[in-house]
């Protein structure tokens, strides 16, 4: 494809309309109270994200990171020739940039994203980068089934890409669920490459995730600002302190927020009791063993075949065929 400029087709797939307010609500009136980490990630909490990643606690993105530039040649052999990348989240292009440079001749790059803004800042600039791979982005939900665009090059595989361990935010069943959607955007002969976070010790982990500059405290807190900025509450930000727990049950960080004196607080029309001490569920970051993990993507249809993981054994990044 040899073309003066290149150009981007960005699909966007309509989304029924969800109530978020009611959804926020719903989860204040569960027990323990939580609402979805999905409502960190407006501007400043996506802000606020990308700074947690160059924390010296945060090992996950650097870890990550090392692993991809240590095993290129391999994972491009794996992918093969004439790919076609669907990336899940079109986040950290870095990694995607590192993917790009060693696969040999992609046939397209399909970055899927629920935000159309930076989606489409995020295409332009890798199409403008990279003048001879295809670039159609899907504005979507990725949780659920999506037409892919054909590209005007068929690939010869689909494969979808998915880093950053993102998979640990899901729930077990939504973890599966989101895996079956991956394997029927793959195809029979399609392949899943994904960033995997390792069990390890409890400090490690804790000290991961309540970094000491505070970054992860404000991310947490910030979602407080959202809720009373555009869903009519009145959270007293001073009132409440971050917590992250090593779960050891659930292999899992668990983020609240905890109410630091008894309170009332106000979400649109409804008005919520705080006890003191109480815990508002922010966010779960599930971590697995290799055996759990495969035995997990077993149930969605994917088959591991092969595992690249750090000297330490902190982050893995898995490639897996459909199976
Ligand atoms: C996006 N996700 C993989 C991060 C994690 O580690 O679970 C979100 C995060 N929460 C606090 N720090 C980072």
């Amino acid at each position: 494809m040899n073309r003066a400029r290149n150009t981007v087709r960005l699909t966007e797939v309509p989304q029924p309309v969800t109530d978020e307010r009611e959804e926020i609500l719903a989860g204040l009136r569960d027990r323990p109270k939580h609402v979805s980490p999905k409502f960190f990630y407006d501007e400043r909490g996506s802000q606020l994200f990308e700074e947690i990643c160059e924390q010296p606690e945060y090992y996950p993105t650097r870890t990550e990171l090392d692993i991809m530039e240590d095993n290129l040649d391999e994972m491009a052999n794996l992918l093969g020739t004439a790919v076609s990348l669907i990336e899940y989240g079109s986040g950290s292009s870095t990694k995607t940039r590192l993917l790009l440079d060693q696969l040999q001749d992609p046939a397209a790059y399909v970055p899927v994203d629920i935000s159309k803004e930076h989606l489409a800042s995020t295409a332009e600039q890798l199409a403008a980068d990279y003048p001879d791979l295809e670039v159609l982005p899907v504005c979507t939900d990725f949780t659920k089934p999506f037409p892919l665009p054909v590209p005007s090059r068929a690939g010869a595989r689909n494969v979808v890409y998915f880093p950053g361990s993102t998979i640990g935010n899901f729930n077990i069943d939504e973890a599966v669920g989101l895996m079956k959607v991956m394997r029927g955007e793959a195809g029979d002969r399609g392949g899943l490459l994904i960033g995997v976070d390792l069990v390890k010790a409890r400090d490690v982990l804790e000290r991961a995730y309540n970094d000491a500059a505070g970054v992860t405290a404000e991310f947490n807190l910030n979602l407080l600002c959202r809720l009373n900025r555009e869903h009519d509450a009145d959270f007293e930000l001073e009132n409440f302190r971050h917590e992250a727990i090593y779960d050891e049950q659930h292999q899992c960080i668990e983020m609240r927020l905890i109410a630091q004196d008894e309170q009332t607080v106000q979400v649109g029309n409804e008005s919520f009791e705080f006890e003191e001490g109480e815990a508002l569920v922010t966010e779960h970051s599930h971590k697995f063993t290799v055996d759990q993990f495969a035995e997990l993507a077993a149930r969605a249809g994917f088959e591991l075949r092969k595992v690249w993981t750090d000297d330490a054994e902190l982050f893995s990044v898995q490639y897996l065929d459909a199976a």
